[in-house]
């Protein structure tokens, strides 16, 4: 019997069992990271290794240098997360992979390492697509949380908005023409001279500036729920080249505390639209959902936290938002997702591929 076979008649009898260990990988981006997750729901362990130093001096991440240190690191990270779980391999009932999308090179480091210990040990492997990672991530913060409900996605490399109306089942109802708002702020951050990744730096600063300080402009999308950042950007670069021209000392918290209201404004704006048109007749919109729930990088952002809290408040519908450290990158979402995965019976072959550009819908 093939390996893709026992794979599939082992992912079946798991669906019968009551408790589903997954050491899952993730290698996307810049960190490298494994977790071991039960049920899709508890973190038994969770090992984050950045390689924010190494990319720093360039000023965001090299790809060729992050596909070697994942290479370097990624047997390592998973033996960890292992060994933190308290557990053996032997011990662990299925394997995950984030397959995409990323870099090319980061992914296959990644892809390659799961796939040779999946064969090793015989195990059923499941590829993951990140973006679901970064959506399940709330179900490690929310034990009870259970679809249908709207998730704002908002990471480094998209900024959707989509109905999760069932595990593994999504409808795309907003998303960026342009920027992905984590994209925005890492552009607005290099302009203020901060370091990469300018995020954290931005949310950080802007806690001591004033936010209506500066007024930038309130983009213009073809799609209601549609996103677009690029407009702010470039207002916001050519309102930092003014004052330089000026000889003006930038007021640094001044503009960072302005571009972040402005791009949380538009992030909440166009999910209260939807919210709010679901209860209209006709709309567009969504119903009889659970409630709204953040996921990726940028739900870290304070701001937007705060924003999305106040909304919830007002619509009186629960929030969901990952605790901080599942907000970015890390190998328990991918755990979590798979699991949702495994359950449906999908299980990956030993000719899973690296996909960059895959598509959650
Ligand atoms: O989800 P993530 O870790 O990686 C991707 O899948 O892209 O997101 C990284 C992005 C970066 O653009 C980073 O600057 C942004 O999330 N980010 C933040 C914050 N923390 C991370 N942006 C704004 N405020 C933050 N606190
Ligand atoms: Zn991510």
């Amino acid at each position: 019997m093939s390996y893709a076979e026992r794979s599939r008649r082992r992912a079946e009898e798991l669906g019968k069992q009551d408790t589903v260990r997954i050491l899952a990988l993730e290698t996307s981006c810049d960190e490298t990271a494994a977790a071991v997750v039960e049920n899709g729901r508890k973190i038994l362990s969770n090992v984050v290794f950045s390689q924010i130093d190494l990319h720093e001096l360039y000023g965001g991440v090299v790809p060729e240098i992050a596909s070697r240190a994942h290479m370097e690191a990624c047997d390592r990270v998973a033996d960890q997360a292992l060994r933190e779980a308290g557990l053996s391999l032997g011990e662990i009932d299925a394997l995950a992979v984030t397959k995409g999308p990323g870099l090319v090179g980061a992914l296959l480091t990644g892809v390659n390492c799961m796939k040779g210990l999946a064969f090793a040990a015989d195990k059923p492997l499941v590829g993951v697509n990140h973006i679901e990672g970064h959506v399940s991530a709330n179900y490690l913060s929310y034990p009870e949380l259970e679809p249908p409900f709207l998730c704002l996605v908002v990471s480094g490399g998209h900024s959707h908005l989509v109905e999760v109306a069932d595990y593994g089942t999504y409808r795309l109802l907003g998303q960026t023409a342009d920027d992905a708002a984590g994209e925005a702020f890492d552009k607005a951050a290099r302009v203020l001279g901060l370091p990469y990744p300018g995020g954290p730096r931005i949310d950080a600063l802007a806690e001591e500036g004033n936010p209506e300080a500066f007024t930038l402009p309130s983009p213009k999308t073809e799609g209601r729920y549609d996103y677009s950042f690029s407009g702010l950007k470039t207002a916001f670069m050519n309102t930092v080249h003014t004052l330089e021209q000026r000889g003006e000392a930038l007021p640094k918290a001044d503009l960072a505390a302005s571009f972040r209201r402005a791009v949380c404004r538009e992030l909440i704006g166009k999910a209260r639209l939807l919210l709010t048109e679901a209860e209209q007749d006709g709309a567009e919109g969504i119903k009889g959902i659970n409630g709204f729930a953040l996921a990726g990088g940028v739900s870290a952002n304070r701001e937007l936290r705060r924003m999305a809290a106040e909304m919830c408040g007002e619509l009186k519908i629960p929030l969901f938002m990952p605790e901080l450290p599942l907000c970015t990158d890390n190998g328990a979402m991918i755990g979590s997702a798979a699991y949702y995965r495994l359950r449906n019976g999908e299980t990956a072959g030993l000719d899973l591929n690296a996909v960059p550009a895959l598509k959650l819908v």
